[in-house]
């Protein structure tokens, strides 16, 4: 499968000598939804920038739909639509005039079918009915929308959208999932940075994750899931109970979550399920539940990491 973005060993360091992003070898398959990943300061904005040719590499190179960047940015970019952080508007226009006038100074874009073409894009973000207000009495998510809408003015290979979600509500984001999940069967790729895990499970395909500057892994969001195991979990009243049965029967990381849930690792090789169900009851346990809760994103990340989802 071709690969929309790729880079190997990109790097950059700030002239503040900060390292920002250290040798990052990066594979985003073509038709992908691909979440990346990381807590506050990783780098995701950082390697956004690269790949749209807004700051220069300190080392490594990158490839966008096949062609090198920065140098081919001006071939490349009318294909690509981006949101990054905080998009530039003219407060004193509308949301509607803002449009218009970042469309015309798109030299790829028909001047013929801009009304319609920004029409279409407002409508599909929500915005329409806010579309003649000035757009420095927006909220931040119907700026959000507002920066998403021009990365929709054409229709795209490729979309990298920075933290789309941000400063949008519950329904502002399902809306945002709703609409990247409709860009990608169209067959756009998506690039989505995110530092919500629960976000990136929900829509995206793939998912790189990234702390402190450097890729801890990549792949299909379903493989990482699955790297981290599932947990037991023990539902009871008689959680002290239940928690000194299971250690007795070697289950590791035993603990008690609260006065309901007792959880731990699976039983490894050699004990089963149902040994451990059979010994509860037979100790008293009043067991209103048992299972083994599927691995989220979150417990995937921290395998990974052997720590938490924290801010670098
Ligand atoms: N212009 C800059 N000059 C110096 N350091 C910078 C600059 N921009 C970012 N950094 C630093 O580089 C690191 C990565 O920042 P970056 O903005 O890429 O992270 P991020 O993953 O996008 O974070 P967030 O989730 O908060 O948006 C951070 O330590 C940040 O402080
Ligand atoms: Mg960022």
């Amino acid at each position: 499968m071709a690969a929309a973005i790729e880079t190997h060993g990109l790097t950059k360091r700030y002239r503040s000598g900060r390292l920002a992003v250290e040798r990052l070898d990066l594979v985003v398959p073509e038709g992908s939804v691909f979440g990346y990943l990381g807590p506050n300061g990783s780098g995701k904005t950082t390697t956004i920038r690269m790949l749209m040719g807004l700051i220069e590499p300190t080392a490594g190179t990158a490839t966008v739909l096949g062609e090198p960047m920065p140098r081919a940015a001006r071939t490349v970019l009318p294909q690509v639509g981006a949101l990054i952080e905080g998009p530039a508007l003219y407060g004193f226009l509308s949301g509607r005039d803002n449009l218009l006038r970042y469309d015309a100074a798109d030299p790829t874009a028909d001047p013929a079918t801009r009304t319609a073409r920004v029409a279409a894009a407002l409508d599909r973000v929500g915005l329409a009915p806010a579309a003649g207000r000035k757009a420095k009495a927006y909220s931040l998510g119907m700026k959000q929308r507002l920066g998403l809408a021009a990365a929709l003015l054409q229709p795209r290979r490729l979309l990298v959208l920075d933290e789309p979600t941000n400063g949008l509500d519950p329904q502002g984001m399902r809306e945002i999932r709703t609409l990247v999940r409709e860009l990608a069967a169209d067959g756009t790729t998506v690039f989505l940075s995110s530092h919500l895990l629960d976000e990136i499970e929900q829509v995206c395909t793939h998912v790189a994750v990234m702390a402190q500057g450097r890729l801890l892994t990549q792949g299909p969001v379903a493989e990482l899931a699955a790297r981290a195991r599932g947990r037991l979990t023990v539902t009871t009243p008689d959680t002290g109970q239940a928690a000194r049965v299971l250690k007795e029967l070697g289950v590791a990381g035993v603990t008690v979550q609260d006065d309901a849930t007792v959880t731990g690792e699976p039983p490894g090789e050699g004990t089963e399920l149902s040994d451990l169900t059979a010994a509860l009851v037979r100790d008293g346990v009043r067991l209103r539940g048992f299972g083994i809760e599927r691995a989220s994103l979150e417990d995937a990340f921290v395998a990974l990491t052997g720590e938490g989802f924290d801010v670098a």
